[in-house]
Protein backbone atom coordinates (compact mmCIF):
# COMPACT_ATOMS: atom_id res chain seq x y z
CA UNK A 1 0.00 0.00 0.00
CA UNK A 2 2.88 2.41 -0.75
CA UNK A 3 0.68 5.40 -2.02
CA UNK A 4 -2.48 4.96 1.02
CA UNK A 5 -1.07 7.56 2.71
CA UNK A 6 -0.57 10.27 -0.27
CA UNK A 7 -4.40 9.01 -1.49
CA UNK A 8 -5.55 9.85 2.41
CA UNK A 9 -4.11 13.19 2.33
CA UNK A 10 -6.25 14.19 -0.45
CA UNK A 11 -9.73 13.31 2.04
CA UNK A 12 -7.88 14.37 5.26
CA UNK A 13 -10.42 17.29 5.61
CA UNK A 14 -13.55 15.06 5.76
CA UNK A 15 -12.25 13.21 9.05
CA UNK A 16 -13.63 14.37 11.86
CA UNK A 17 -13.03 12.61 15.46
CA UNK A 18 -13.21 10.15 17.37
CA UNK A 19 -11.59 7.88 14.98
CA UNK A 20 -11.82 4.24 14.23
CA UNK A 21 -9.53 2.59 11.65
CA UNK A 22 -10.83 -0.53 10.86
CA UNK A 23 -8.24 -3.37 10.17
CA UNK A 24 -5.60 -2.03 7.69
CA UNK A 25 -2.03 -3.21 7.12
CA UNK A 26 0.25 -1.83 10.20
CA UNK A 27 2.50 0.34 8.06
CA UNK A 28 -0.43 2.52 6.60
CA UNK A 29 -2.38 2.54 9.56
CA UNK A 30 0.42 4.02 11.58
CA UNK A 31 1.27 6.53 8.97
CA UNK A 32 -2.20 7.58 8.76
CA UNK A 33 -2.64 7.82 12.87
CA UNK A 34 0.46 9.91 12.24
CA UNK A 35 -0.82 12.17 10.26
CA UNK A 36 -4.17 13.06 11.99
CA UNK A 37 -1.93 14.05 14.77
CA UNK A 38 -4.87 13.65 17.17
CA UNK A 39 -4.76 12.81 20.94
CA UNK A 40 -4.59 9.10 21.67
CA UNK A 41 -8.09 9.04 23.17
CA UNK A 42 -9.54 9.97 19.88
CA UNK A 43 -8.08 7.09 17.27
CA UNK A 44 -9.02 3.32 17.33
CA UNK A 45 -7.23 0.84 15.59
CA UNK A 46 -9.02 -2.18 15.19
CA UNK A 47 -7.69 -5.43 14.08
CA UNK A 48 -9.52 -8.97 13.89
CA UNK A 49 -5.80 -10.46 14.81
CA UNK A 50 -2.90 -10.19 17.57
CA UNK A 51 -0.87 -10.94 15.70
CA UNK A 52 -1.47 -7.65 13.68
CA UNK A 53 -2.51 -5.79 16.48
CA UNK A 54 1.39 -5.83 17.97
CA UNK A 55 2.64 -4.82 14.68
CA UNK A 56 0.15 -2.16 14.38
CA UNK A 57 1.58 -1.18 17.74
CA UNK A 58 5.37 -1.85 16.54
CA UNK A 59 5.23 0.61 13.70
CA UNK A 60 3.06 3.49 15.62
CA UNK A 61 5.96 3.23 18.66
CA UNK A 62 8.82 3.25 14.82
CA UNK A 63 6.68 6.52 13.84
CA UNK A 64 6.25 7.87 17.13
CA UNK A 65 2.43 8.11 16.99
CA UNK A 66 0.30 6.46 19.71
CA UNK A 67 -4.07 5.25 19.14
CA UNK A 68 -5.55 2.54 21.24
CA UNK A 69 -5.40 -0.38 19.62
CA UNK A 70 -7.72 -3.62 19.99
CA UNK A 71 -8.39 -6.67 18.52
CA UNK A 72 -11.73 -8.07 18.22
CA UNK A 73 -13.87 -10.87 16.41
CA UNK A 74 -16.55 -8.13 15.07
CA UNK A 75 -15.86 -4.06 14.16
CA UNK A 76 -19.15 -3.95 15.26
CA UNK A 77 -17.91 -5.02 18.99
CA UNK A 78 -16.73 -1.66 19.52
CA UNK A 79 -18.98 1.02 20.67
CA UNK A 80 -21.33 3.15 18.23
CA UNK A 81 -19.08 6.28 19.52
CA UNK A 82 -17.06 7.38 16.05
CA UNK A 83 -17.18 10.45 13.88
CA UNK A 84 -15.53 8.77 10.94
CA UNK A 85 -14.38 4.96 10.14
CA UNK A 86 -11.54 4.79 7.95
CA UNK A 87 -10.57 1.43 6.19
CA UNK A 88 -7.33 0.97 4.39
CA UNK A 89 -8.33 -1.80 2.41
CA UNK A 90 -5.86 -4.06 0.59
CA UNK A 91 -6.44 -4.71 -3.02
CA UNK A 92 -6.15 -8.77 -2.37
CA UNK A 93 -9.44 -8.68 0.40
CA UNK A 94 -11.94 -10.66 -0.65
CA UNK A 95 -15.36 -9.11 -1.53
CA UNK A 96 -16.98 -10.38 1.13
CA UNK A 97 -14.44 -8.92 4.00
CA UNK A 98 -14.93 -5.66 2.43
CA UNK A 99 -18.32 -5.87 2.95
CA UNK A 100 -18.17 -7.43 6.08
CA UNK A 101 -15.53 -3.91 7.02
CA UNK A 102 -17.87 -1.46 5.36
CA UNK A 103 -21.07 -3.16 7.47
CA UNK A 104 -19.83 -3.63 10.37
CA UNK A 105 -18.19 0.13 10.65
CA UNK A 106 -21.27 1.34 9.68
CA UNK A 107 -22.68 0.01 13.26
CA UNK A 108 -19.78 2.02 14.97
CA UNK A 109 -20.66 5.34 13.33
CA UNK A 110 -22.13 8.49 15.02
CA UNK A 111 -25.44 9.45 13.15
CA UNK A 112 -23.70 11.61 10.17
CA UNK A 113 -20.51 10.26 10.82
CA UNK A 114 -18.52 9.53 8.04
CA UNK A 115 -16.82 6.12 5.94
CA UNK A 116 -14.15 6.39 4.16
CA UNK A 117 -12.48 3.32 2.10
CA UNK A 118 -8.96 3.72 0.37
CA UNK A 119 -8.58 1.08 -2.36
CA UNK A 120 -5.40 0.65 -3.89
CA UNK A 121 -7.21 0.12 -7.41
CA UNK A 122 -6.25 3.19 -9.75
CA UNK A 123 -9.93 1.89 -11.18
CA UNK A 124 -11.58 0.57 -8.29
CA UNK A 125 -15.38 -1.05 -9.50
CA UNK A 126 -16.15 -2.68 -6.00
CA UNK A 127 -16.15 0.00 -3.30
CA UNK A 128 -18.72 2.37 -4.80
CA UNK A 129 -21.25 -0.42 -4.92
CA UNK A 130 -20.81 -1.76 -1.67
CA UNK A 131 -20.88 1.58 -0.06
CA UNK A 132 -23.87 2.31 -1.62
CA UNK A 133 -25.49 -0.99 -0.88
CA UNK A 134 -24.72 0.04 2.94
CA UNK A 135 -25.08 3.92 3.02
CA UNK A 136 -27.14 4.81 -0.25
CA UNK A 137 -24.75 7.06 -1.74
CA UNK A 138 -21.17 7.37 -1.96
CA UNK A 139 -18.94 9.80 -2.96
CA UNK A 140 -15.11 8.56 -4.51
CA UNK A 141 -11.96 10.51 -5.85
CA UNK A 142 -10.77 10.68 -9.53
CA UNK A 143 -9.24 7.50 -10.34
CA UNK A 144 -5.29 8.11 -10.26
CA UNK A 145 -2.52 6.16 -9.90
CA UNK A 146 -2.95 6.88 -6.09
CA UNK A 147 -5.56 4.14 -5.83
CA UNK A 148 -9.16 5.74 -5.12
CA UNK A 149 -10.70 7.04 -1.78
CA UNK A 150 -14.41 6.35 -1.25
CA UNK A 151 -16.56 8.27 0.93
CA UNK A 152 -20.13 7.76 2.42
CA UNK A 153 -22.45 9.71 5.10
CA UNK A 154 -24.21 7.70 7.87
CA UNK A 155 -27.65 9.59 7.32
CA UNK A 156 -30.37 7.08 8.32
CA UNK A 157 -31.50 5.47 11.25
CA UNK A 158 -29.72 2.90 12.74
CA UNK A 159 -30.05 -0.10 10.30
CA UNK A 160 -30.41 -3.88 11.46
CA UNK A 161 -26.91 -5.73 11.86
CA UNK A 162 -26.62 -8.36 9.08
CA UNK A 163 -24.35 -11.21 9.27
CA UNK A 164 -22.11 -12.21 6.18
CA UNK A 165 -21.25 -15.81 6.84
CA UNK A 166 -21.93 -18.88 5.40
CA UNK A 167 -22.51 -22.72 6.59
CA UNK A 168 -20.70 -25.72 5.22
CA UNK A 169 -20.83 -29.54 5.99
CA UNK A 170 -17.80 -32.07 6.54
CA UNK A 171 -17.70 -35.25 7.33
CA UNK A 172 -14.27 -37.71 7.83
CA UNK A 173 -14.60 -41.19 6.39
CA UNK A 174 -17.93 -42.90 8.40
CA UNK A 175 -17.97 -40.05 11.09
CA UNK A 176 -21.08 -38.42 11.06
CA UNK A 177 -21.30 -34.61 9.41
CA UNK A 178 -20.87 -31.64 11.09
CA UNK A 179 -22.15 -28.01 10.46
CA UNK A 180 -19.43 -25.09 10.48
CA UNK A 181 -20.11 -21.78 10.35
CA UNK A 182 -17.59 -19.77 8.67
CA UNK A 183 -16.97 -15.58 8.27
CA UNK A 184 -15.33 -13.49 6.33
CA UNK A 185 -11.39 -12.81 7.17
CA UNK A 186 -10.84 -16.14 8.35
CA UNK A 187 -9.73 -19.27 6.62
CA UNK A 188 -11.32 -21.23 4.83
CA UNK A 189 -14.26 -18.99 4.35
CA UNK A 190 -17.47 -21.31 2.95
CA UNK A 191 -15.57 -24.74 2.47
CA UNK A 192 -13.26 -27.11 4.35
CA UNK A 193 -9.70 -27.01 3.44
CA UNK A 194 -8.80 -29.46 0.94
CA UNK A 195 -5.41 -29.90 2.68
CA UNK A 196 -6.79 -29.93 6.42
CA UNK A 197 -9.41 -32.95 4.96
CA UNK A 198 -6.09 -35.24 3.27
CA UNK A 199 -4.32 -34.33 7.37
CA UNK A 200 -7.95 -35.61 8.86
CA UNK A 201 -8.06 -38.74 6.56
CA UNK A 202 -4.44 -40.04 7.33
CA UNK A 203 -4.00 -38.65 11.02
CA UNK A 204 -4.29 -41.18 13.52
CA UNK A 205 -6.08 -40.38 16.63
CA UNK A 206 -6.83 -42.64 19.65
CA UNK A 207 -9.71 -42.45 22.06
CA UNK A 208 -8.64 -40.62 25.00
CA UNK A 209 -6.19 -38.52 23.02
CA UNK A 210 -5.47 -34.96 24.28
CA UNK A 211 -5.41 -33.21 21.05
CA UNK A 212 -4.18 -29.88 19.59
CA UNK A 213 -6.11 -27.86 16.58
CA UNK A 214 -2.90 -25.71 15.80
CA UNK A 215 -3.88 -22.36 14.13
CA UNK A 216 -7.43 -23.65 14.71
CA UNK A 217 -9.41 -21.15 12.03
CA UNK A 218 -13.28 -22.24 12.59
CA UNK A 219 -12.84 -24.99 14.63
CA UNK A 220 -13.24 -27.71 11.86
CA UNK A 221 -10.27 -29.59 12.69
CA UNK A 222 -10.58 -29.67 16.29
CA UNK A 223 -14.06 -30.52 15.64
CA UNK A 224 -13.68 -33.84 13.76
CA UNK A 225 -11.02 -34.98 15.87
CA UNK A 226 -13.26 -35.33 18.45
CA UNK A 227 -15.10 -38.04 16.93
CA UNK A 228 -12.03 -39.89 17.19
CA UNK A 229 -10.49 -38.88 20.56
CA UNK A 230 -14.67 -39.74 21.85
CA UNK A 231 -15.90 -38.57 25.81
CA UNK A 232 -12.72 -39.28 27.05
CA UNK A 233 -10.43 -37.14 24.94
CA UNK A 234 -9.45 -33.39 25.21
CA UNK A 235 -9.66 -30.69 22.43
CA UNK A 236 -7.53 -27.64 22.12
CA UNK A 237 -8.27 -25.21 19.97
CA UNK A 238 -5.45 -22.12 19.12
CA UNK A 239 -5.26 -19.15 16.89
CA UNK A 240 -4.11 -15.63 16.77
CA UNK A 241 -7.45 -14.48 15.54
CA UNK A 242 -10.26 -13.55 17.48
CA UNK A 243 -12.49 -13.32 14.80
CA UNK A 244 -11.72 -17.59 13.83
CA UNK A 245 -11.80 -18.18 17.99
CA UNK A 246 -15.11 -16.57 18.47
CA UNK A 247 -16.27 -19.05 15.50
CA UNK A 248 -14.21 -22.12 16.74
CA UNK A 249 -16.29 -21.73 19.90
CA UNK A 250 -19.23 -21.54 18.18
CA UNK A 251 -18.90 -24.67 15.81
CA UNK A 252 -17.67 -26.73 18.90
CA UNK A 253 -20.34 -25.70 20.95
CA UNK A 254 -23.02 -26.37 17.98
CA UNK A 255 -21.55 -29.71 17.66
CA UNK A 256 -21.39 -30.38 20.71
CA UNK A 257 -17.86 -31.01 21.38
CA UNK A 258 -16.94 -32.10 24.60
CA UNK A 259 -13.56 -31.23 26.73
CA UNK A 260 -12.25 -28.45 25.09
CA UNK A 261 -10.00 -25.31 25.93
CA UNK A 262 -9.74 -21.70 23.56
CA UNK A 263 -6.76 -20.57 23.73
CA UNK A 264 -6.14 -16.75 21.87
CA UNK A 265 -2.15 -16.24 21.01
CA UNK A 266 0.40 -15.34 18.71
CA UNK A 267 3.71 -17.54 20.35
CA UNK A 268 1.66 -20.41 21.19
CA UNK A 269 1.93 -19.27 24.82
CA UNK A 270 -0.75 -20.92 27.52
CA UNK A 271 -0.41 -24.48 26.28
CA UNK A 272 1.42 -25.94 28.66
CA UNK A 273 4.51 -28.68 28.08
CA UNK A 274 4.20 -32.05 27.31
CA UNK A 275 0.10 -31.76 26.92
CA UNK A 276 -1.07 -33.06 24.04
CA UNK A 277 -0.91 -36.87 22.54
CA UNK A 278 -1.77 -35.26 18.76
CA UNK A 279 -1.03 -31.84 17.19
CA UNK A 280 -2.07 -31.03 13.90
CA UNK A 281 -0.95 -28.41 12.19
CA UNK A 282 -2.06 -26.35 8.62
CA UNK A 283 0.02 -23.70 9.02
CA UNK A 284 -0.98 -20.40 6.35
CA UNK A 285 1.66 -20.57 4.08
CA UNK A 286 0.80 -17.53 1.96
CA UNK A 287 2.03 -15.55 5.03
CA UNK A 288 5.92 -15.82 6.34
CA UNK A 289 8.15 -18.81 6.87
CA UNK A 290 7.83 -17.52 10.55
CA UNK A 291 5.09 -18.81 11.16
CA UNK A 292 5.56 -22.40 9.60
CA UNK A 293 8.71 -22.38 11.88
CA UNK A 294 6.17 -21.57 14.91
CA UNK A 295 3.72 -24.51 14.11
CA UNK A 296 6.75 -26.54 14.39
CA UNK A 297 9.53 -25.47 16.32
CA UNK A 298 6.80 -24.66 18.78
CA UNK A 299 5.40 -27.79 18.70
CA UNK A 300 7.86 -30.05 19.96
CA UNK A 301 7.82 -29.45 23.56
CA UNK A 302 3.98 -29.58 23.31
CA UNK A 303 4.18 -33.37 22.99
CA UNK A 304 3.67 -35.76 25.18
CA UNK A 305 6.48 -38.70 24.74
CA UNK A 306 5.30 -40.82 22.09
CA UNK A 307 2.93 -37.97 20.74
CA UNK A 308 2.35 -38.14 17.40
CA UNK A 309 2.20 -34.24 15.19
CA UNK A 310 0.97 -33.67 11.86
CA UNK A 311 1.64 -30.53 9.32
CA UNK A 312 0.12 -30.27 5.63
CA UNK A 313 1.65 -29.16 2.98
CA UNK A 314 1.67 -28.74 -0.74
CA UNK A 315 5.76 -27.75 -0.57
CA UNK A 316 7.10 -30.90 1.56
CA UNK A 317 10.86 -29.90 0.46
CA UNK A 318 10.43 -26.61 2.45
CA UNK A 319 8.77 -27.96 5.32
CA UNK A 320 11.13 -31.19 5.55
CA UNK A 321 14.52 -29.49 6.74
CA UNK A 322 13.19 -28.27 9.80
CA UNK A 323 10.95 -31.13 11.15
CA UNK A 324 14.47 -33.53 10.81
CA UNK A 325 15.87 -30.77 12.37
CA UNK A 326 13.09 -30.41 15.05
CA UNK A 327 11.87 -33.65 15.55
CA UNK A 328 14.99 -36.13 13.96
CA UNK A 329 12.92 -37.84 11.89
CA UNK A 330 9.47 -37.89 10.21
CA UNK A 331 7.49 -39.62 7.73
CA UNK A 332 5.57 -38.32 4.42
CA UNK A 333 1.79 -39.47 3.54
CA UNK A 334 0.66 -38.72 -0.04
CA UNK A 335 -2.93 -37.79 0.09
CA UNK A 336 -5.71 -35.46 -2.14
CA UNK A 337 -2.30 -33.83 -3.70
CA UNK A 338 -1.04 -32.92 -0.55
CA UNK A 339 1.63 -34.35 1.54
CA UNK A 340 0.74 -34.80 4.96
CA UNK A 341 4.23 -34.77 7.38
CA UNK A 342 3.93 -36.91 10.16
CA UNK A 343 6.66 -37.23 13.63
CA UNK A 344 6.21 -38.62 16.25
CA UNK A 345 8.38 -37.36 19.99
C1 LIG B 1 -4.25 -22.37 6.89
S1 LIG B 1 -5.23 -21.79 8.23
C2 LIG B 1 -5.86 -23.32 8.88
C3 LIG B 1 -7.19 -23.15 9.60
C4 LIG B 1 -7.90 -24.43 10.02
N1 LIG B 1 -7.03 -25.33 10.73
C5 LIG B 1 -8.56 -25.11 8.86
O1 LIG B 1 -8.16 -26.20 8.51
O2 LIG B 1 -9.49 -24.54 8.29
C6 LIG B 1 -4.00 -21.27 9.40
C7 LIG B 1 -4.53 -20.63 10.65
O3 LIG B 1 -3.41 -20.26 11.47
C8 LIG B 1 -3.73 -19.07 12.16
N2 LIG B 1 -2.50 -18.41 12.64
C9 LIG B 1 -1.66 -17.60 11.95
N3 LIG B 1 -0.65 -17.19 12.75
C10 LIG B 1 -0.87 -17.75 13.96
C11 LIG B 1 -0.17 -17.71 15.21
N4 LIG B 1 0.95 -17.00 15.36
N5 LIG B 1 -0.68 -18.42 16.25
C12 LIG B 1 -1.82 -19.13 16.10
N6 LIG B 1 -2.53 -19.21 14.95
C13 LIG B 1 -2.05 -18.52 13.89
C14 LIG B 1 -4.52 -18.26 11.13
O4 LIG B 1 -5.29 -17.25 11.76
C15 LIG B 1 -5.35 -19.36 10.46
O5 LIG B 1 -6.61 -19.50 11.08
Amino acid sequence: MKNVNQLFATVAHRVKPPVLIALGPPWPVANIVKMLGLPETEITCAQFDLHQTDRVKECLAEVGAAAETVTVPDIWDLPKRYNTVIFPATAHADREVKLDVVEQGYHTLLQGGTFLTLSEYEKDSQFAKLHKKIFGKCGETPSSELGMAFFSTKTDDETERRRHEVTFHAKIGEGAPMEFVSRPGTFSYGRFDAGSRAMMEVAEIRAGDGVLDLGCGCGAVGCLASQKSGPLGKITFIDSSLRAMALAELNAEKNGVKNTRFVRATRLEGLGANAFNVILANPPYYAKAEITRLFIEGARELLKPGGRYYIVTKMPTAVMPLIFDIFGDCSVIENRGYAVVVSEV
